[in-house]
């Protein structure tokens, strides 16, 4: 049987070569948010099995040490996140050229992934939680140690393997190959449920990935704030007949969340011009974003919102009010008191419903965590109670006019699960979708994915100021905003972005865009790197996207043609991704609607300004985004099949979508219920 020392001396890399004794436990910065206990249920077997997955990553010395700790963090946090190997301090994405590195992707990872992590950007730094409550970048601070080791060792004639947030190792490959192949929470189908996926994340062998935490993208709330823009804006648009030319002012929006993702709703309707309420629990988020200045005011009455709201929208100005209380409690009100609202929306962590995400009506945020902790089947009943009275005054608002939207956070999926029947479409289960539609249904879906908008970012890996503004105004240049009205949002967005102040952590950047425009920017960054104009950038996307995302009750859930319980277009993009050169691909289990709900992927890639790079632009942009434009034009979407059948005449000889014949309606309704009724008789 082999030895600790004969394993050790196998092994270049490991924790007993990266530190020469045991660290001591760093402080831990007051002020700095925490992660809820995640509920402890291992038996006494898999206790064992946890602890021996979390030592054998370090040296056998310090296992004496180390497992009475590692037992209390099992314990009492319900994961073994292994704090002492954090390094002290802050950590932070920073210019490239101060990392370790024999190549510039293993150099450009380490900087996305400490910008995961950074105290400003990340929700739970120390838990590795980057967003969306149980969002991680790996899942302990072991691994963060190896991964950092590997990316400095990484060559260009390697590829790092990532499973589950664990660094399988450096394996051989060529130098058009991706630099990092990541997966995260890939549950045997049988195994995919929530029962299963506790136990293998207590025991170590599976991350909740998100999407852009475990794909290491995460650009802070700026991220989202363009999507979000673009949802509320165009929802007031289809629902409320503003024109394409004008924005929400004199409008009003209320939701809830100041979190991750949630931040950026006050923002988005800032720069739409509109009015918003946003309710939070946690004082502590809305304080971050009024320091941001991504919302405008706190209180503490619902009375005092709504005046406040009914105020700027009679003077058309923009108000972005953070109301201090649970968003059911908001809404109660506006109930009661005959509020007009007109969009209304929730961005609580539903897709962790009852791990912490959605906090109950009737108990404080402070009270809620001490539940997570102690009694956790009182909690959930708590949590389907509130459930059911939120889609109850839901549909009394509804009824009175207002629009309201299921914006990507399983909300609707959560209430459904607490019992509402009611809530589905054909009556019974939620096959056929829910009766209020998601946003990507109503808006996302046929307005910005089906032609292949999507969530397009980079990141100066300079970390200077100045190459942002440039790749501002040469993203700008590219864009012809009189194309579509799709086009001109998107130019105003660019050229506004740097005046609304959008960066939180690297000097990142948020543009949506189609196939053939992020191709035509992404040369042009290229261009300017090889140039010497601007330092290397690295480009990737949310996997929130066109192509990125199978998820049937949020980016895919306007495929109507049965095929959005597939998870193939995810998977064949991220293996397109890999075979064409990305320098990162990704692909994980769950992100943003919670494990087994959704299959999503992506990449980076890192523009050095090479012709090879150039190369594998012109190849993987388009198929990133075209491979999901085709699958929607072949579920017959509208938008999709024209934008399939210009693409088709564009690139003739190059690239080609199969496109679907469209039936006669009245052809095969009549033949199917004439065999119906033949049947019936
Ligand atoms: N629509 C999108 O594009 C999109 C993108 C990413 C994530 N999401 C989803 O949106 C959700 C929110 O993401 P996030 O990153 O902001 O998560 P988060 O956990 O950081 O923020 C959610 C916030 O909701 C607050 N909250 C919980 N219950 C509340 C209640 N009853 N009343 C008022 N506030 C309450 C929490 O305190 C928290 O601050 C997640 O489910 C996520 O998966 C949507």
């Amino acid at each position: 049987m082999s030895k600790n020392t004969d394993i050790s001396k196998a092994m270049q890399i490991h924790l007993g070569e990266i530190l020469t004794e045991l660290p001591a436990m760093p402080d831990f910065v007051d002020g700095i948010r925490r992660a809820p206990a995640r509920h402890f249920n291992l038996n006494q077997k898999d206790t064992e099995l946890a602890l021996k997955n979390a030592l054998r990553y370090v040296p056998a010395d310090w296992h004496a040490a180390l497992a009475p700790e590692f037992l209390d963090e099992l314990v009492t946090r319900g994961r073994i996140y292994g704090y002492r190997f954090r390094p002290a301090g802050r950590l932070k994405g920073r210019p490239v050229d101060d990392y370790q590195g024999n190549c510039l992707e293993g150099k450009a990872f380490q900087v996305m992934i400490e910008n995961n992590l950074d105290f400003d950007v990340a929700l739970y730094p120390y838990e590795l939680v980057t967003y969306g409550e149980t969002g991680q970048v790996c899942q302990n601070w072991m691994q963060y140690r190896l991964i950092k080791r590997y990316l400095e060792e990484l060559t260009d004639h390697q590829t790092l393997v990532m499973e589950s947030g664990h660094p399988l190792g450096l394996f051989a490959s060529s130098p058009d190959a991706p630099r990092v192949i990541i997966t995260n929470a890939l549950m045997v189908g049988c195994f995919d449920d929530q029962e299963n996926w506790h136990r293998a994340m207590a025991l170590g062998v599976a991350n909740y990935g998100q999407m852009t935490a475990g794909g290491w993208m995460y650009i802070g709330p700026q991220g989202i704030v363009h999507g979000t823009y673009s949802t509320i804006l165009n929802a007031g648009r289809a629902k409320l007949g503003i024109p394409a030319d004008q924005d929400l002012a004199g409008y009003l929006f209320v939701s809830s969340g100041l979190g991750g993702m949630s931040g950026a709703q006050g923002k988005a309707v800032e720069i739409a011009n509109g009015v918003a309420i946003i309710a939070e629990v946690d004082y502590s988020r809305i304080q971050t974003r009024l320091d941001q200045g991504w919302i405008m005011k706190a209180v503490e009455e619902p009375a005092e919102a709504f005046q406040l709201a009914v105020d700027f929208q009679q003077q058309k100005k923009s108000i972005t009010i953070a109301y201090y209380g649970n968003v059911v409690d908001l809404i109660e009100y506006a109930v009661n008191n005959q509020v007009k609202i007109d969009l209304l929306s929730d961005q609580t962590s539903c897709h962790a419903v009852y791990e912490g995400g959605y906090c109950p009506q009737g108990i404080s945020f402070n009270e809620r965590t001490e539940l997570l902790k102690t009694g956790h089947a009182g909690f959930k009943e708590m949590v389907d109670a509130t459930l059911r009275r939120h889609y109850e005054l839901i549909k009394i608002l509804t009824g009175r006019g207002t629009y309201f939207f299921d914006y990507g956070n399983s909300f609707l999926k959560a209430v459904y699960d607490a019992g509402v029947v009611d809530i589905c479409r054909n009556g019974k289960d939620s096959l056929d979708g829910f009766k209020f539609q998601s946003y990507v249904e109503d808006i996302m879906g046929p307005i910005l994915f089906d032609y292949g908008y999507g969530p397009f970012r980079w990141v100066c890996l300079s970390g200077r100021q100045e190459d942002l503004l440039k790749t501002d105004r040469a993203a700008l240049d590219c864009i012809d905003p009189d194309r579509r009205f799709q086009d001109r949002d998107n130019y105003v967005w660019i050229r506004d972005a740097a005046k609304n102040k959008l960066v939180v952590g690297t000097k990142a950047r948020i543009l949506y865009q189609d196939a053939l425009g992020r191709m035509k920017i992404a040369l042009k960054f290229n261009e300017m790197v090889r140039r010497g104009q601007i330092g290397p950038v690295m480009l990737g996307r949310d996997h929130h996207d066109t192509g990125g995302t199978d998820s049937p009750f949020r980016e895919t859930a306007n495929i109507k043609d049965g095929s959005n319980i597939m998870a193939d277009m995810a998977t064949q993009c991220f293996a397109g991704n890999a075979c064409r050169g990305m320098s990162l691909v990704a692909l994980h289990n769950g992100g943003g609607v919670g494990i087994g709900k959704a299959i999503n992927g992506g990449f980076g890639l890192v523009l050095d300004g090479s012709d090879r790079i150039d190369n594998v632009i012109k190849q993987a942009i388009p198929w990133d985004v075209m491979g999901g434009v085709a699958r929607r034009a072949w579920a017959r979407n509208e938008n999709s099949i024209e934008t399939g059948i210009a693409y088709n005449e564009m690139r003739r000889g190059s690239d080609h979508i199969t496109l679907p014949f469209l039936t006669d309606e009245g052809l095969v309704e009549d033949l199917v219920s004439k065999f119906f009724a033949k049947l019936k008789k």
